[in-house]
């Protein structure tokens, strides 16, 4: 079986190596992929559009794809996969717009009452600061419209500060187009919780919680990133919060995809946040997120392309897990994600002990170099998510590269 796997980090290589784990025989083919992946598959890397991909698909007879990156999302990949006959993991282009169009993403919400924050979505500037001069609360999320994993968000905490917000994305366009609109949203403090699924057109499947840690400073300060660290399962996801995100997010989020013929076979990631004892919804993605997915698939125990297969024939299945915590923590070029230096020569990856992801080395002249701002993701598992968390450091100890940055909190 061939099966072609759209992206090019952590996450990628995570899904390639449980593939492989659970599944001898497979071969795995990358777009673009990165220097981890050729390892354990083909990357295809003389290929330039997703058309190009999908003529490449066809013809190399690929069994399925797994869409891992959203940026193919909105190249419609998964539409031009299907219209030649392709078997494709990924929402079509109108479902995506659940991830790359937060405006659509709150209307479905609060048509299908799926809870999320209350907010107010304006295209005008001037309407936008009439509204934050009257509103008490100033402790807000503003969003460009259009962009999504934490990308185009600001937070204020003061009018003054909301309204410098509002000039950076809707009239200097520090996020381009996606500032023409934007979302005013109530900023709820609270612990964040990533819950990935898979949809099968019929049932969403959840897998276990993880905690993605997205700022590049430690106790989340600074940037955003692509996340720096993940564990799983989250520590704060008691029983009485999973009965409420079915009860409040995914149920309603089921009857609205159904209703809204919006079905597709595929992941959906819901971004929540724990506030006053109750869960709400900040976003939905339909993909699986990075870092968690190299947190999860350490713990899951199911063959995962059996899941696959299940879910193509609109099965109820149950995964199962381990029942351990795990911890992934990135290691990344200093500077990341602003500018970083590259060809940094990697030491102690030659003895890394599994489970571990790249994300951007590649292998030359024998030596392993960065080649991106994420470089790799080490991964502990153990009986508590405090053993975890130290296996996850053991490894981290033993790596080393010039301008190394890491996160020394993840899991604490
Ligand atoms: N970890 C966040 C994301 O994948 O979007």
């Amino acid at each position: 079986m061939k099966i072609l796997i759209i992206g090019s980090g952590g996450r990628e290589h995570a899904i390639g190596k449980k593939l492989l784990e659970d599944n001898m025989s497979i071969s795995l083919y990358f777009y673009p992929g990165n220097g981890g992946t050729k390892i354990i598959g083909r990357n295809i890397d003389h290929i330039h559009s997703t058309l190009e991909l999908g003529f490449f698909a066809k013809k190399n007879a690929i069994d399925l794809t797994i869409v891992g990156s959203e940026i193919f999302l909105l190249d419609g990949v998964v539409d031009i996969f299907q219209n030649f006959g392709l078997k494709i993991l990924g929402p079509h282009y109108l479902a995506a717009k659940l991830e790359v169009d937060r405006i659509f993403a709150k209307y479905f919400m609060k048509k299908y009452g799926v809870r999320t924050p209350e907010y107010k979505v304006f295209s005008s500037y001037e309407k936008a600061i009439n509204f934050i001069e009257k509103k008490n609360n100033t402790s807000l999320a503003i969003k460009a419209n259009g962009l999504a994993s934490g990308k185009g968000v600001l937070l204020s905490h003061s009018k003054n500060e909301a309204k410098k917000a509002l000039k950076t994305i809707m009239i200097e366009k520090k996020f381009g187009n996606s500032g023409n609109k934007v979302i005013i949203e109530d900023f709820l403090k609270g612990k964040e919780v990533s819950i990935i699924s898979i949809f099968n057109g019929k049932h969403i499947i959840p897998f276990l919680s993880a905690k993605d840690y997205k700022k590049i400073g430690e106790n989340e300060t600074g940037m955003n990133t692509g996340g720096m660290g993940s564990i799983a399962p989250n520590p704060y996801m008691t029983k009485d919060l999973w009965n409420d995100f079915k009860k409040n997010i995914l149920n309603p989020t089921l009857v609205g995809l159904l209703s809204e013929k919006l079905t597709f076979f595929g992941f959906i990631y819901f971004g929540l946040i724990i506030f006053s004892n109750k869960i709400f919804l900040l976003e939905y993605n339909t993909r699986i997120g990075d870092p968690e997915a190299q947190s999860l698939f350490p713990l899951m125990d199911s063959n995962f392309l059996h899941i696959i297969h299940s879910s193509f024939l609109q099965e109820k299945v149950s995964i199962l897990w381990k029942k351990k915590y795990s911890c992934c923590v990135v290691l990344s070029s200093k500077g990341y994600p602003g500018k970083y230096e590259l060809g940094k020569v990697i030491k102690g990856f030659n003895n890394l002990i599994e489970p571990f992801y790249i994300a951007g080395a590649d292998k030359k002249d024998k030596k392993w170099v960065t080649s991106s701002g994420r470089v790799l993701n080490v991964v502990g598992t153990g009986n508590s998510i405090e053993e975890a968390r130290n296996k996850a450091y053991d490894k981290v100890k033993k790596i080393h590269f010039d301008n190394i940055y890491y996160r020394n909190d993840i899991g604490f």
